[in-house]
């Protein structure tokens, strides 16, 4: 805790008051009591003026003054986050005045004239509440800071984590790992385009990344399979949904891996219902889930994988089309076509950062790749 000396050396006083003997009187004693910080206004709006855009502990004011009286003051005051003292100082010695006064959020009352040792006393405690008020301020203020920056490196952490987690498991079926990484990017940027808040736009950057999380589980004669999966291969491979499901749903109950779990198990679900594991359809598919269902789909037609050829901008855009209201929801394609631009930056920037991987050639589609 400050001591008195200290305090006073650090407090910031204004006074206010039109009539320039006691503006004079006020402020020598208080330069007296030790207070370097004296701001004195003769014109009120002035004074107001500086309330409203400096910082200062405690406020005398009088009442009675032309245009911008000591009440107007007080209620104008009530637009700051937090006041701090405010002592009336006032020839206006009626009881309903020094009521009015307090009822405005002063804090004290000194009638003129003044007793001296009485107004000390007062602006010495009100510049105790006021300084002790200022450091619990600074002090949550640096807490806050804190705990800011500990949840930014918390989140970097986190998608390190994920991002590292992810790209192993999809190097067992491709040879870069960074599809999870641009169907994350793409669904935050789509997420953002349909009005989401900034914190589910990061929530969904990061669970997007987890949609095949399942596919730990599928065979490697099946996952890695050049040619076209039979039918009983790709029930086998349909399971990686439900996997994925199992695997996040035991992972926690925070939003974030709440968001994962419902997109592992819904990212195969269809607008029309014709998708799988539960063949939900319309809103009963999770937002999440629409959303990356777009993303993934559409970096899957254009990275293609060892043994496939990408699609080109332009077919990958006529199979969102073609699909609009069928896989996909019609506005969910409709927000991604006005980002196709920037998710083909994306994509080429993301190339060119790692140059060192083989371009794999483009074609226009013969088989639609699932
Ligand atoms: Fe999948
Ligand atoms: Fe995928």
């Amino acid at each position: 805790m400050m001591d008195m000396q200290d305090i006073l050396r650090q407090a910031r006083v204004v006074v206010i008051d039109d009539f320039i003997a006691n503006l004079r009187l006020l402020e020598r004693v208080l330069r007296q009591m030790g207070i370097e910080q004296v701001d004195v206004f003769l014109d009120p709006q002035q004074g107001l003026e500086h309330l409203l855009t400096q910082p200062w502990d405690v406020l005398l004011l009088d009442l009675d003054m032309p245009v911008l009286d000591g009440f107007a003051i007080l209620a104008r005051l009530k637009e700051m986050d937090r006041v701090p003292p405010v002592i009336v100082v006032s020839a206006l010695t009626d009881i309903a005045s020094r009521h009015r006064g307090l009822g405005e959020g002063a804090s004290d009352y000194i009638g003129k004239p003044f007793d001296l040792v009485e107004l000390q006393l007062k602006v010495k405690n009100a510049l105790k509440l006021s300084l002790a008020n200022r450091q619990l301020e600074a002090q949550r203020e640096t807490l806050i800071s804190t705990i800011n920056s500990r949840s930014d490196e918390l989140g970097e952490s986190y998608y390190a984590v994920i991002r590292a987690l992810t790209r192993t498991l999809e190097f067992r079926d491709t040879d870069t790992g960074q599809h999870v990484e641009r169907v994350g990017a793409s669904a935050a940027m789509l997420a953002q385009r349909l009005g989401q808040s900034a914190e589910y736009v990061e929530h969904i950057r990061l669970a997007a990344m987890m949609h095949d999380v399942g596919k730990v589980g599928i065979p490697d004669h099946i996952l890695l399979k050049r040619e076209r999966l039979d039918a009983s291969e790709q029930e086998v491979m349909k399971t990686h949904a439900e996997m994925g499901f199992r695997i996040l749903r035991e992972a926690g109950d925070t939003p974030l891996v709440n968001m994962a779990t419902e997109i592992a198990l819904a990212h195969h679900e269809n607008w029309d219902g014709s998708g799988y594991p539960r063949g939900l359809s319309g809103e009963a598919i999770p937002l999440s889930a629409r959303i990356t269902s777009v993303s993934d789909v559409y970096d899957s037609l254009r990275c293609g994988r060892p043994y496939k050829q990408c699609w080109t901008a332009e077919s990958a855009r006529d199979y969102l089309i073609e699909q609009r209201g069928r896989m996909f929801q019609p506005e969910v394609v409709d927000a991604f076509l006005g980002m196709q631009a920037e998710v083909e930056a994306m994509r080429t920037k993301w190339l060119s950062l790692h140059a060192h991987i083989d371009h794999q050639t483009e074609v226009s589609p013969a088989i639609p790749v699932t």
